[in-house]
């Protein structure tokens, strides 16, 4: 398999903190990588050494084959960066952002105009493209940086939380254009707080915690590899709620999550076979289920699992 990025044992050290504690990663040509983690936990510093914007204390890293460090100026031809900071100027319109990049990176001004023109029409901007980024909503905002990360053609783009802070209308537009790029065939590598998004666009996740990887995987492996199944139940009668409960903490050994408000039972379990005890348990004890089965462990907890707490919710949440 080709590796569009590698990276192996990042260590970046900022005063006492250590931001990246030994980060090695992988994306494969033309994969989606989601970098999944709280704030804090290392994934724009990781996204700026990628980008050659930032000089990792220990280890090293490729883009395309080229070494970020002694190789900058042939990744950042390559590589198309959109961030959690500012890539386009607020005070200047839509086009004038476009061919101001174009013109840096060694477009004619003509060619510029016609590239500017293409992405504003790829991102639905065409209307907009006169006026100052900053009457921009943050959706279109969001969609300029995407646009002006594409200028230069990148075979590999950086998304450094593509979609915290957007409505989720303006969220599914983002993930849509991720997606169109993908079948372009760029390779991808996301940064992310929200366990649905990389599920949803990610061939690949790395989970980061405070600098380190803690785990690696398709999603559907990570759901696989922490805590199988989770086995859940939803008594018709919202009364036999503690009953249920009971029975569970009986035959697993541990206190169920339960959800009050829907009613609904669930604990981690590792064997199947739980289940039909359960559906026994019940029947002795005359209480009957809405809902009673086994599923695979949300994102969510799989989190919970791997670090034992939930991921902290981010400023301007989508929930
Ligand atoms: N330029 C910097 N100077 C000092 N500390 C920094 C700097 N950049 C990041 N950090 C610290 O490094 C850690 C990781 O930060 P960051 O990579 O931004 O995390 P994330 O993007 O996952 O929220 C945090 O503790 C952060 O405060
Ligand atoms: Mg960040």
């Amino acid at each position: 398999m080709s590796y569009a990025i590698e990276a192996e044992g990042l260590v970046k050290r900022f005063g006492s903190t250590v931001a990246l504690d030994g980060v090695s990663l992988t994306v494969p040509t033309g994969k989606v990588l989601g970098v999944l983690g709280p704030n804090g936990a290392g994934k724009t510093t990781a996204v700026r050494v990628l980008a050659t914007l930032l000089r990792a204390d220990e280890g090293w890293a490729r883009v395309g084959g080229y070494d970020v460090v002694t190789q900058a100026n042939a990744v950042r031809a390559l590589a198309g960066l959109t961030g959690q900071y500012a890539s386009v100027d607020e005070d200047l319109s839509g086009t004038e952002n476009l061919v101001l990049l174009g013109k840096l990176l060694g477009l004619s001004k003509r060619d510029a105009k016609a590239r500017a023109a293409e992405l504003l029409a790829k991102f639905e901007l065409t209307d907009a493209a006169g006026r100052a980024v900053k009457t921009y909503s943050g959706g279109m905002r969001r969609r300029a940086d995407l646009a002006a990360s594409l200028v230069g053609r990148p075979q590999v783009l950086y998304l450094d939380e593509p979609t915290t802070g957007l409505d989720p209308h303006s969220r599914n537009e983002v993930w849509a254009t991720v997606r169109g790029l993908v079948d372009e065939g760029v390779t991808v590598l996301l940064t992310t707080q929200y366990l649905e998004e990389a599920d949803q666009l990610a061939d690949l996740i790395t989970v980061i915690d405070h600098g380190k990887v803690i785990a690696n995987g398709t999603p559907h492996e990570l759901k696989r590899r922490t805590g199988g199944q989770s086995l859940q139940v939803r008594p018709t009668v919202l009364a036999d709620t503690p009953k249920v409960a009971e029975i569970l903490r009986e035959l697993t050994g541990i206190d169920p999550v339960v959800d009050a408000e829907n009613g609904l039972l669930s604990t981690p379990v590792d064997n199947p076979l739980l289940l039909s005890s359960v559906v026994r348990r019940l029947d002795d004890a005359g209480i009957t289920a809405d809902e009673l089965g086994l599923r695979l462990p949300s994102l969510d907890e799989v989190f919970l699992t791997l670090t034992g707490r939930t991921t902290p919710a981010p400023e301007g949440s989508l929930a």
